[in-house]
């Protein structure tokens, strides 16, 4: 199984996870140092030191908060000043497990040069949990973790998002590491520059995507594998709802102010909690970038 897939076909042959991830923890970054100091996507124009750091650091907390309340352990990776992007955890590594259970990571190549000293901190933090850590190999590929790379829930299989932050190189080298087959999705529009913020699986039949931020090829690989979609509309996808998060395949949290959205997930059955990650939307992030879902 450590082939890239570029169609579908294959989907149906993906054996479940090995040990279904129950997503019981997650690694977040505290915000003590989490600012806009340069512009490295569009969201982040304008908002040059125009963050309210007293204001982050409690949206931070209440989503720390309301993760534990679903029964989440949450691990608190200290900050490192002026690395002011570091709150954005789900960016720097993609751990996993091994077809024989080993916790592995395997660490990004962040594309801007903002970003890449943030990776070294998370690496010591993952050698400190027992993983063992995969640092980039020579020469080193654009790759920026789970901001490009979603599991299909309960399916060894990964998307891969790239054209923004990770190089298409990536997808063969993950493939084969991880020994998961890879479904590429090249992103055209920059507002969605990391897959993260345009596909948001729900459960093992259902997904938000934003349609603007694919391909025509990507779009049809997306429905070929989701039974259920839910298109958001453009304005609530600039509001980051595919940025939200459903750790348990009931609770969905995610960015408030999404109605169309939200109530197409709510019929379905899904628990929305809302949150407020305003601060954060400014430096184009949302609920699913702060925080790493780490493999149980
Ligand atoms: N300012 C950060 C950047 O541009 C935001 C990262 C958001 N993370 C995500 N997974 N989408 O890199």
């Amino acid at each position: 199984m450590s082939t890239v897939i570029l169609n579908a076909a294959e989907y149906s042959q993906c054996p479940p996870l090995l040990k279904r991830q129950k997503e019981k923890c997650i690694l977040m970054a505290h915000p003590k140092y989490f600012d806009v100091q340069y512009v490295i996507n569009p969201h982040m124009k304008e908002h040059i030191g125009n963050i309210d750091k007293i204001k982050a650091l409690k949206q931070w907390e209440t989503l720390k908060s309301q993760y534990e309340q679903i029964g989440i352990f949450v691990h608190v990776l200290n900050p490192v000043p002026e690395l002011y992007d570091m709150v954005f955890a789900a960016n720097q590594s993609l751990p996993y497990r091994t077809l024989n259970g080993e916790q592995v990571v395997v660490m990004s190549k962040m594309h801007s040069p903002y970003r890449q000293p943030e990776v070294e901190y998370f690496a010591e933090w993952y050698d400190n949990h027992g993983y063992r850590v995969i640092r980039q190999n020579d020469p080193p590929v654009d790759f920026e973790g789970t901001g490009d790379v979603i599991w299909h829930p309960q399916k060894r299989l990964m998307y891969i998002g790239y054209g923004f932050r990770t190089d298409k190189a990536a997808l063969v080298r993950a493939a084969q590491l991880i020994q998961a087959p890879v479904i590429a999705l090249e992103l055209i529009d920059p507002r969605f520059y990391h897959l993260d913020t345009a596909l948001c699986p729900l459960d093992e039949r259902t997904a938000i995507f934003v349609p603007d931020a694919f391909s025509t090829e990507g779009h049809a690989l997306i429905e070929q594998s989701f039974e259920r979609l839910i298109p958001a509309p453009i304005s609530e996808a600039m509001n980051f709802v595919a940025n939200g998060h459903c750790p348990d395949g009931r609770h969905f949290i995610v960015q408030k102010g999404s109605p169309v959205t939200t109530n197409a997930v709510a019929e379905l059955g899904f628990k929305i909690v809302e949150v407020d990650t305003s601060e954060f939307i400014k430096s184009g992030g949302s609920v699913f970038c702060m925080k790493m879902v780490l493999p149980a």
